[in-house]
């Protein structure tokens, strides 16, 4: 990293920021950060930016509302002190999921937190695995969109065994699962989900299942409905070990519970969004980081 960079750590993720600190042997830039009385966020930039390239880490998710705030504030401040670039690092864009009109009367959030970035100020995003690529095409800055598809697969093929079979969990995944299957030299299958409410779907598995170990390839798992769905599918369909992947641990409401009394065998995510201790309870969910892909993009950037 050239030393004209600077690398600031939101709320949201500190343990990220010193992750990434430590691998590129860079400080993190100093910043302060607390809130007024009144619960307004209140923030101090405590280096000289002006002229500089500077990074941003911020996570929108857990508690969206607050970190989105407080990263659109640290950017405000960052471009008010003259900072030459500010690239927001956000590992999980929360709100990425509203990101069409599918029927009257429904926001897009989606478009509506790229304005907001926009007008703040960055001049880069870098996000990972957005629910959708055409997420890219809401900003008119450069977006460095990256994958996490061969971290995962590394990871999930010791545990998986031989003779196996890779899964798109509903439509919208099945380029993510070609992908997933290619890394893995698989064939891979589709599940077509329909989804009831909030908190139920319904599956059909369309075709066989051809391999006796399956790994499902999925973005995220916020309830688990969907993951935990595929997977009692594929046992039913006589799967044996069952293992699922994603980007994107959101794992709200009783997730977790869902995902231990599952047939999964277990559930692999990265840490774009923190885990705090919200997976102490789990035998199944293990982890990988995005760390050294963050701090790789961020040496390739201004260098
Ligand atoms: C849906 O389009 C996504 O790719 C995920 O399948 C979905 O967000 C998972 O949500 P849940 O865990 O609540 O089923």
């Amino acid at each position: 990293m050239d030393t004209q960079s600077l690398i600031f750590c939101g709320s949201s993720h500190q343990n990220l920021g010193e992750e990434i600190s430590a691998i590129l042997k860079v400080p993190l830039g100093n910043i302060q950060l607390s809130q007024f009385p009144d619960k307004e966020i209140s923030i101090e930039i405590l280096e000289r930016v002006q002229g500089r390239n500077v990074f941003v880490i911020q996570s929108i998710a857990l508690d969206p509302n607050f970190y989105l705030m407080e990263l659109l504030i640290i950017v405000d401040a960052l471009k008010r002190a003259s900072a030459k670039n500010i690239t927001a690092i956000i590992p999980y864009f929360g709100y990425c999921r509203q990101d069409r009109k599918d029927k009257p009367g429904v926001p897009i959030t989606a478009k509506l937190i790229a304005n907001m970035l926009t007008a703040a100020g960055i001049t880069h995003l870098v996000t990972f695995d957005l629910h959708a690529s055409q997420l890219e095409g809401f900003f008119e800055i450069p977006v460095t969109h990256l994958h996490c598809q061969k971290l995962l697969v590394d990871f999930a093929l010791p545990l998986l065994g031989k003779d196996y079979l890779v899964i798109a969990p509903d439509i919208g995944s099945i380029k993510r699962a070609e992908k997933v299957a290619k890394l893995m030299e698989a064939d891979f299958a589709i599940i077509e989900k329909r989804r009831i409410s909030s908190m139920d779907v319904k599956m059909t598995l369309i075709g066989t299942l051809s391999a006796k170990n399956i790994l499902i390839a999925d973005d995220i798992c916020s309830t688990a409905n969907t993951l935990v769905s595929a997977a009692k599918l594929c046992k039913e369909h006589g799967a044996e070990k069952i293992i699922a992947t994603v980007t994107h641990g959101v794992c709200s409401g009783n997730a977790i519970e869902q995902i231990e009394n599952s047939p999964l065998n277990h559930l692999i995510v990265t840490n774009t969004i923190p885990f705090f201790n919200r997976f102490n309870s789990s035998t199944k969910i293990l982890s990988t980081s995005v760390a050294p892909l963050i701090a790789n993009e961020i040496k390739k950037m201004y260098h």
